[in-house]
């Protein structure tokens, strides 16, 4: 993985600067911007606002049993998204699966200690 080093220096670097309220490290980035670009346009995305369709959650709302069940990246890889009428199917890499899973849990621990 050619890209660790940089990342690194990149959380080392948000450490050295740190006391910003709330920085995304480059990998919650990546998978908030899949997410905005696959899902925004039926789910809210971020830690506020509705989602456009009204049946689809907003993912601030996924429970902690759905982020750390295991299957849950692994179903973003597989597509396994055809269950609900409305959603296409999407496959996710294995790296960006994990870095949607990785934007997600923080979202979650951000909605939580409001
Ligand atoms: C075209 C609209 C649409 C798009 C695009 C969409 N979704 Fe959904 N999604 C829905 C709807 C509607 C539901 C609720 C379906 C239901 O409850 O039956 C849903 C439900 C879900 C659920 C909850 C399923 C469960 O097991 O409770 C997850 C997780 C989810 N979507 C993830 C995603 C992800 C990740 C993306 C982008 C990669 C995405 N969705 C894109 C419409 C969409």
């Amino acid at each position: 993985m050619p890209d660790v080093n940089r990342l690194w220096l990149l959380v080392l670097m948000m450490v050295a600067f740190g006391g910003v309220a709330h920085a995304l490290d480059a990998e919650q980035r990546h998978g908030k911007a899949l997410l905005e670009r696959l899902c925004a346009r039926c789910h809210a995305v971020g830690a506020t606002g509705r989602s456009p369709h009204p049946q689809a959650p907003p993912f601030r709302s996924f429970g902690e049993t759905k982020l750390y069940d295991e299957d849950f990246g692994q179903r973003l890889q597989d597509g396994l998204f055809t269950i609900h009428p409305d959603m296409p199917t999407f496959h996710f890499s294995r790296d960006d699966a994990a870095a949607a899973l990785n934007y997600l849990k923080d979202l979650r621990e951000r909605a939580k200690s409001k």
